[in-house]
């Protein structure tokens, strides 16, 4: 799909759903002995396969359509400890999220097990980040070649553990919160710099008694959540898309509406800010000790202006994961330079996104190099053009089409139609700002 140089955009529109706190919506839910609504669930390819999950788990799931094109579904679960074994394999299809978050449930299951399958994407993305932890519970996990899925998991009795993350990842944090939720005690969790909070947070609003202190969560284990009611925002990584358009695309004006702005989701706010980028918002301050059981909203304004470059810190990372891509595109068009360091998570994403940033943009026309962990890029003031390849990662189909509107000569993406893994009407969305 072609994507030409863009005239100014304007208007507003209201991004879809957020993904991953539709997916621990739909997961809690299902822990749930009680109904939970879910409003404005996402309707999109990975969060379509979490329901699947968990309707083969033994929830009943119900879903109409929303006024505002999300979903409105309602969540009959099993509770805590009675997940049907299903007879086949569960597939997650795209969905990190679910590979990751969902053993932490199942690993509790004593006495049932449980195989955990995916696309071929999901085939080379590691697991055995959660099957560390999820073995010294006391699980039985296996692996190809005790790393990549299909997971197999036996569920027993668990232990309480105080784990430390090697890395910092909101899925293994949160996998390891679930299974403390059946654990004999209280189980603490460590991570090396802040990840997003969404578990914690819906966990505190389930009931559940849960601390945070600096970088450590501790869960005690329940007898039953209580959710009823989760109202999912925008979700601020599909609305980063729109945001650098506005930014990059001469004499824009924007207004992106019902964002998500939990501080642990707004580090690239904080950097394209840092960039020069103009992007009103009142979004959430930087938390203290306490835990929020909110997820704040706010409408985003941006302009299109001039940006400078910026280095991105190893402990913003966890903060600005998703977005990182669009760091190294905002860079192409930044004086000076751009750094992105300590992120080698990016390997592990639905494709190797470092590769991907650093080969796509350069076809383009960008002076941008990689390191084992990040990039540098170059900016040169602008992109030339030319064809990237999603390589079947939603991410990086939608960075080539914003690309495409800030570029001289415009830019082909080749399989744009994988952008439905969270953001099923991007084009139409892009295009709706574009046209007058
Ligand atoms: C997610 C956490 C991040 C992120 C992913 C969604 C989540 O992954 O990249 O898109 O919903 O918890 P990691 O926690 O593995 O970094």
């Amino acid at each position: 799909m072609r994507f030409e140089p863009s005239g100014k955009l304007a208007g507003s529109l209201t991004p879809p759903p957020d993904k991953s706190i539709s997916h621990r919506a739909a997961l809690l839910g299902a822990m749930s002995a009680y109904p939970t609504r879910i409003g404005n669930y996402l309707d999109a390819a990975d969060t379509r396969s979490t329901l699947a999950a968990v309707a083969a788990l033994g929830a009943l799931v119900q879903t109409r359509e929303g006024v505002g094109g999300g979903l409105e579904v309602v969540v009959r679960g099993t509770g805590l400890r009675e997940a049907l074994e299903p007879e086949g394999p569960i597939d997650v299809g795209n969905a990190g999220t679910l590979m990751r978050l969902l053993p932490g449930w199942l690993a509790s299951q004593k006495g049932r097990s449980y195989t955990l399958d995916g696309d071929e994407s999901i085939r080379r993305r590691p697991v055995d980040r959660v099957m560390v932890p999820l073995r010294e519970m006391g699980a039985t996990l296996s692996a190809r070649e005790d790393c990549l899925p299909p997971l197999k998991i036996e569920g027993a009795r668990l232990r309480a553990i105080s784990y430390e993350m090697p890395v910092a990842s909101a899925q293994v944090k949160s996998c390891v919160l679930l299974a403390a939720l059946t654990a004999d005690g209280a189980t603490t969790v460590g991570e090396p710099a802040p990840s997003r909070d969404h578990t914690e947070r819906m966990l505190k609003r389930a009931g559940v008694k849960i601390h945070r202190f600096g970088h450590h969560v501790t869960v005690v284990n329940a007898d039953e959540l209580v959710l009823e009611e989760v109202v999912v925002p925008a979700d601020p990584s599909s609305a980063a898309f729109m945001l650098v358009a506005g930014v990059l695309v001469g004499k824009s004006r924007l207004v992106i509406k019902d964002v998500g702005v939990n501080w642990t989701r707004t580090g690239f706010l904080r950097i394209l800010r840092r960039m020069g980028g103009i992007v009103v918002g009142e979004e959430e301050e930087a938390p203290g000790s306490d835990l929020s059981v909110d997820e704040p909203v706010c409408d985003l304004d941006v302009a299109a202006g001039p940006l400078t470059g910026t280095t991105v810190e190893p402990e913003e990372v966890p903060l600005a994961i998703d977005e990182l891509p669009l760091v190294a595109l905002l860079g192409c068009f930044a004086e000076g330079e751009t750094v992105v360091r300590g992120a080698g998570e990016l390997r592990l994403k639905e494709s190797d996104r470092i590769a991907g940033v650093v080969d796509g943009l350069r076809s383009l026309g960008a002076d941008i190099e990689d390191s084992s962990d990040g990039f540098v890029v170059r900016g040169t003031g602008g992109l030339r053009g030319g064809t990237v390849d999603a390589k079947g990662d939603h991410r990086m189909a939608m960075m080539g089409a914003v690309a495409g509107l800030a570029s001289k000569e415009g830019v082909e993406v080749l399989g744009m139609e994988c952008a439905a893994v969270s953001y099923p009407r991007f084009v139409e969305d892009l295009r709706s700002l574009t046209a007058r």
